[in-house]
């Protein structure tokens, strides 16, 4: 039985009777529905099947969405931020959105913060990554679409890059519609110390640690809640939603990265059946 066997089951379990014990308790199916979680869920977002990464515009995906479904959202959208000439980034196409003028990303921004307005949850929980050059423009398209910036969090990397004043961290923008769900973790301070992913262990220019992305879901969902990334590139978010106990949904318009996704997701449940 899926649930009952290896370390890593038992921990899944650990998790389960926690979050119990804190009044977030396993409803409808219990422990057969969220092994359905870790298998396709078989539930549907629109068109779309539910724990399932896709290949597409987020703009397309989530205008086929039905509204006031989600309760948790976690975009690490591109920067906007431009990059130095001859620098890497800006022949890398999976970052082309570099080059866009402060006028067209606050654009960008507008689109797709309207529709994650609109297929959210009134107590939804919104976390968008930035960094300094353009958490403002992301704040200021995502307010007149309606959200409340409650929280600036500073992730602290650890190391930074460039030169001068090297940038050792990057920024998370924490939003609600009306008023936000309560933080399971009770209070958490605004400033996030997890180690960049850097080396071999870096499967995406841009990737995120896990570990930062798993205390986020954690602390902003219950076991069996809906958490949707719509620029997942290696699928950070969604594995660890998946690894949580919680349905999941996302897109990237690069098909590379889907695979990539499904790859990781994949290996979630072979880690459960160990
Ligand atoms: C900063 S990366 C996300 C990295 C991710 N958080 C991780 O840990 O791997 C942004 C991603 O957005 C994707 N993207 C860019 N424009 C998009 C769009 N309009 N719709 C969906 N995905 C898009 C890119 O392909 C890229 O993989």
């Amino acid at each position: 039985m899926l649930w009952h066997r290896g370390g890593y089951a038992r921990r899944k379990i650990d998790v389960l009777q926690r979050e119990s014990a804190r009044g977030y308790g396993i409803r409808r199916g219990g422990i057969g529905e969220l092994a359905q979680i870790m298998e396709g869920c078989g539930r549907k977002i629109g068109p779309f099947d539910c724990c399932t990464a896709i290949a597409g515009d987020c703009l397309d995906v989530m205008a086929e969405m039905p509204k006031g479904l989600v309760p948790l959202v976690i975009a690490d959208p591109p920067y906007g931020s431009g990059g130095r000439d001859g620098s890497v980034h800006l022949e890398n196409p999976t970052i082309a959105l570099n080059r866009m003028s402060s006028d067209s990303y606050i654009w960008f921004v507008r689109q797709y913060a309207k529709q994650l307005f609109r297929i959210t949850t009134a107590d939804a929980h919104c976390y968008i990554f930035s960094d300094w050059r353009k958490f403002t423009h992301v704040r200021t398209a995502f307010e007149v679409s309606g959200w409340e910036c409650r929280q600036l969090i500073v992730w602290d990397k650890g190391v930074g890059m460039g030169e001068y004043w090297r940038s050792s961290h990057e920024f998370i923008l924490w939003l609600s519609k009306q008023y936000p769900r309560k933080l399971t973790h009770g209070g958490c301070f605004n400033v996030l110390r997890y180690k960049g992913v850097y080396g071999k262990a870096k499967d995406h220019p841009a990737q995120k640690p896990k570990e930062l992305v798993r205390f986020l879901v954690e602390a902003s969902t219950k076991i069996e809640d809906l958490v949707i990334d719509p620029f997942f590139g290696s699928g950070t978010t969604l594995v660890e939603a998946k690894s949580l106990g919680r349905h999941f949904f996302g897109c990237d318009i690069n098909p590379d990265y889907v695979a990539m996704t499904e790859k990781r997701l994949s290996t979630v449940q072979l880690a459960m059946e160990l």
